[in-house]
This record gives structure tokens, C-alpha cells and sequence, in this order.
């Protein structure tokens, strides 16, 4: 069966966020009960990956390994490199070239959250055949990538943050392709921001006829984090779901014990290490509950 890698994208200067950001990178930053990056690396695992590179600064490069190590822990393959400055979404493809080798990635942006049932990401990393992108309504999709599709889904056109969006359906920010994406990566053109546009790499596709879409439902939430109050705003939302279940969002060992990826005795060997925190004693109510 085909595999599919997973690729974070931790870099960006995250200049909305200085002061915290001057220190490290904002996908550390806590997001109600932990760092930032947990949620769409946790977005990867429930799709069914378990090999993943994390992108990031040179700065924050030591701080993620410190969190994940090599990944064996958690019944994960991690690796990581660094981006040298911000060269934009798709020149993560050209950084991730050997990693990917000959199979399917699927990127995620390491400042966006996703909630919800991820069982329509799973089905689309196995029937991806070139490249597949997801469409979500929202109220600004001038903010973002824009998809115009047809009544059959087919992508009519996609722009990079237009003045007059033909959609209010906005590009997330995970992205599942082949192992042709770094070749095209690298044929790109640096657009007027200087970065890369991960818009003109599915443009590539598009042009060849295999950009497919897939819209995430009402069921889904998209967070964007990026200002002081999205941030506040995605923690307040995080922290009145896990209250009002006791069950955590974005918790990578629960993530990996669930999917099989880390077995029982590992968990319990991983959890009994950590500190006396909630976080602990979540984890080891966990263990009790899984069979
Ligand atoms: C980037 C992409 C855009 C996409 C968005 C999703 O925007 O360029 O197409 O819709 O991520 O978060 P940026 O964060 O660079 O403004």
C-alpha cells in the first residue's frame, strides 16, 4: 500500500505575535493546556501518519526536539529540519525533498487547529492520486487561498488572498500531495511578498488536471491562530470542550495510543516520567480507559 509522510511547518517570524515570538516560535506557544504544535501534529497521527518532519528556525529547531526527540517515545518517526528564513508554505516541499523520497506528504501548517471527526482526512490522504487540497466557508476569504469550484467540485480556479474572491471558500492550510511536489516547488517563481506561494504550486496542479477538492464540512472547526486575541479566542474554545468532556484535544500520546502507534506498555513507561501535572494524570486516566 502507498505511504504518505507528514510535514509541520513550524518556521514564519510570527511578527504578530513579538514579543513572545523575539523568544521562540509561536507554535510553542500555549494554546490552553499545551504548546501549539500539538494540534495539527496530532491532525497528522489521526490521519494515519506516523513519519513526520517538523520545519522550522534554527532558534526553535533545539526547542521541538526537546518536546519530541526522535519521535520513538511516542511510537513516532520524527525528523527535523530547518528553514533559514521564512521562504514561504511551499518551500517546505523543497527542504522536505529527501524525506519525501518516493512517497505521498501530506503538509499542515503548524499554526492551525482542527477539530472535529477526522475519518474524511484519512479517506482522502488513501485516495489521493496527485494533489488534494480542502475548501472551508468562512466570512473573510480575501485573508486567504480562494477555491472557485463548479457543481461537481471541480476546481474552476484558486487565487492567493484576492481583493474580489469568487468563493467564500478559503484554502486550508493542509495540503496532501505526490512525490512530483518538490519538483514543482522547485520550478516556482518568488511571488510579490517573496515567499513561495503554496497557491502557485497548486496552480501547477490545477493546470494539469489533478488538483482535487475536498470541502471540510460544518462538522469541522478551522482555528486560525496568529494574533494575540486568535490565539485567546482558540485556547477559550479548546478549554470549554475539554471541560465540559474531560477529554483532551491535540494530545499527542493519547493520539498515538489510540491509533496503535505507541503500545499500552510504552504509554504507561512515557507517562510515569512525567511530572505531576494534569496532563499526567489525564494520561493515566487514559490508560485505564483503553483497551
Ligand atoms: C497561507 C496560504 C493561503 C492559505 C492559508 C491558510 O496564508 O498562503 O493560501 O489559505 O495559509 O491558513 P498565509 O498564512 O501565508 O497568509
Amino acid at each position: 500500500m502507498k505511504k504518505t509522510k507528514g510535514i509541520v511547518l513550524a518556521g514564519g517570524e510570527g511578527t504578530r505575535l513579538f514579543p513572545t515570538t523575539k523568544i521562540y516560535s509561536k507554535q510553542l506557544i500555549t494554546i490552553y493546556d499545551k504548546p501549539l504544535i500539538y494540534y495539527p501534529l496530532s491532525t497528522l497521527i489521526l490521519s494515519g501518519i506516523n513519519e513526520i518532519l517538523i520545519i522550522s528556525t534554527k532558534t526553535s529547531l533545539p526547542l521541538f526536539k526537546k518536546i519530541f526527540k526522535d519521535g520513538r517515545d511516542f511510537g513516532l518517526v520524527i525528523k527535523y529540519a530547518y528553514q533559514e528564513r521564512p521562504r514561504g508554505i511551499a518551500d517546505s516541499l523543497i527542504i522536505g525533498e529527501d524525506f519525501i523520497g518516493k512517497d505521498d506528504v501530506m503538509l499542515i501548517l503548524g499554526d492551525n487547529i482542527y477539530y472535529g471527526d477526522m475519518d474524511f482526512l484519512r479517506r482522502a490522504k488513501n485516495e489521493n492520486e496527485n494533489a488534494t487540497i480542502f475548501g472551508y466557508y468562512v466570512s473573510d476569504p480575501q485573508r486567504y487561498g480562494v477555491v472557485e469550484f463548479d457543481e461537481k467540485r471541480k476546481v474552476i480556479s484558486i487565487e492567493e488572498k484576492p481583493k474580489n474572491p469568487k468563493s467564500n471558500y478559503a484554502v486550508c492550510g493542509i495540503y496532501i500531495y505526490d512525490k512530483y511536489c518538490s519538483y514543482y516547488a522547485k520550478k516556482l517563481k518568488p511571488s510579490k511578498r517573496g515567499e513561495l506561494e503554496i497557491t502557485d504550486l497548486n496552480r501547477i496542479y490545477l493546470e494539469k488536471n489533478q488538483l482535487k477538492l475536498e470541502i471540510m464540512g460544518r462538522g469541522i472547526a478551522w482555528l486560525d491562530t496568529g494574533t494575540p486575541r486568535s490565539m485567546l479566542e482558540a485556547s477559550s474554545f479548546i478549554g470549554t470542550i475539554e471541560q465540559r468532556q474531560n477529554l483532551k484535544i491535540g494530545c499527542i500520546e493519547e493520539v498515538c495510543l489510540r491509533m496503535g502507534f505507541l503500545k499500552k506498555r510504552n504509554f504507561l513507561k512515557l507517562v510515569k516520567n512525567y511530572p505531576e501535572s494534569d496532563y499526567k494524570n489525564y494520561l493515566l486516566k487514559i490508560y485505564e480507559e483503553v483497551r
